[in-house]
């Protein structure tokens, strides 16, 4: 066999090239992951794009358990989806956060309360962008509003929606309003009208998301009965805790989708169980103290693929689909058995807030520190309304 010099270069790249595509397959990382589930959605899973021919799973998957998963969505809200998971996304290792806009959505009846909401922001002198999704406003409201400092009313599309989104006290058209300010603005504060912002320098908590620009060596998460010690012998959160915020920069394990203001009980007491046949979740973990359930007025978030793909995904399919978001007769009202506000179900549903404290807790080890911002220095909720308002507050300083 003759040997010649030249096929040393022709068959060099082509082990090369073998030995890369081992080693880039045998690195792993989520997207591959992402990719290979994408190649095997189970037949009763699928659903089909008209406009790209793409293939789309819209059963939810358990993150800790993928083989536990829930009824398929309907196939006919994937041309509503599909521009979110379109959208532009931000890389936080990579690139900026955009600066965030503010965001929130009322119908009339809260006009006062609204007021009082956006002076608060501005009296700050914070002169960010504030979107208002007008859920129902009279004439007097807008005219009102018209003279608030940079503002962008955008008029709430019922008609594209199943009829369910009419009924407010479903709040199925939050987890729109947030899709659709993520997808257009990359960062946000969803504020409700009950909440009151009292500090303009917010840095404390955007650096628990930025932490992850750094590449540091994280310690490992620490095991569910460790973080379950944790979560008894702590102090709640009140104020800003510099030793903690350290340690969370130091673990930088949160979500880039961070509630902050405590509702009181966990998370199954106030769930419909109708949900689990759409969303599942470990019943071992949700009942315990750490998952908490928290206010899902008040959230700072990014849109980063993991969250469009892993949170707002089922959060706005759930909205869209009755019996997930809100069962029939569901209720607000809880009967809580002994006053214990974790370990059973109380007989009482609270919709929007229900579906996204599940899957935040369901991505995040069932443990609200890595949900929330255990920040609560810089706002307070306010639900009763307020007749003393000043229109005028509302302009830029
Ligand atoms: C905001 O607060 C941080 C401390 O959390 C401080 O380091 C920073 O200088 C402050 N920024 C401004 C603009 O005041
Ligand atoms: C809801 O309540 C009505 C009236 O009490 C009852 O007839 C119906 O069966 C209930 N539906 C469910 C799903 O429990």
């Amino acid at each position: 066999m003759r040997f010649r010099l030249s096929n040393i270069f022709i068959i060099f790249p082509f082990i090369f090239t073998i030995f890369i595509f081992v080693k880039f397959k045998n690195s792993s990382t989520n997207f591959d992951e992402k990719e290979s589930q994408v190649i095997s959605i189970p037949n009763e899973c699928v659903c089909e794009s008209k406009k790209t021919g793409k293939l789309y799973n819209f059963c939810y998957n358990l993150p800790e358990n993928k083989q536990k998963r829930g009824k398929r969505f309907s196939c006919k809200f994937l041309d509503f989806w599909e521009r979110f998971e379109e959208s532009k996304s931000v890389d936080i290792k990579t690139d900026q956060i955009p600066n965030p806009v503010f965001v929130t959505a009322f119908s009339s009846g809260f006009i006062s309360n609204a007021v009082r909401m956006i002076s608060s922001i501005r009296k700050l002198g914070i002169s960010m962008k504030i979107v208002i999704y007008d859920l129902g406003l009279t004439p007097d409201d807008n005219n009102i509003l018209k003279q608030a400092c940079n503002i962008e009313i955008r008029k709430f599309d019922f008609s594209i929606f199943p009829e369910s989104m009419k009924e407010l006290r479903e709040y199925r058209w939050k987890p729109i309003v947030i899709a659709e300010c993520l997808a257009d603005f990359g960062s946000i504060w969803y504020l409700d009208t009950s909440v009151v912002l009292e500090k303009s320098n917010i840095s404390h908590v955007y650096d628990l998301i930025n932490c992850q620009k750094e590449n540091i060596e994280r310690l490992p998460l620490l095991p569910s009965f460790q973080r379950d010690i944790r979560e008894k012998t702590e102090k709640h959160e009140d104020g800003w805790n510099k030793d903690i915020w350290l340690r969370n920069l130091k673990e930088c394990r949160k979500s880039s989708y961070l509630l902050h203001g405590y509702s009181g009980h966990g998370i199954l007491s106030v769930t419909n169980p109708e949900v689990y046949n759409w969303i599942p979740s470990n019943f071992e973990e949700l009942r315990k103290e750490k998952a908490k359930m928290y206010d899902a007025g008040f959230v700072y978030a990014v849109n980063t693929k993991t969250i469009m793909l892993d949170i707002m995904k089922w959060y706005v399919l759930c909205a869209l689909e009755n019996s997930c978001m809100g069962p029939e007769n569901s209720s607000l009202i809880c009967s809580f058995e002994n006053d214990d506000r974790f370990k059973k179900y109380a007989e009482c549903h609270r919709y929007d807030q229900s579906i996204i404290n599940l899957l935040l807790a369901n991505a995040n080890f069932y443990d609200r520190r890595y949900y929330v911002s255990e920040i609560v220095d810089f706002f307070h909720i306010k639900r009763n309304g307020n007749l003393n308002v000043n229109n005028e507050e509302m302009q830029c300083i």
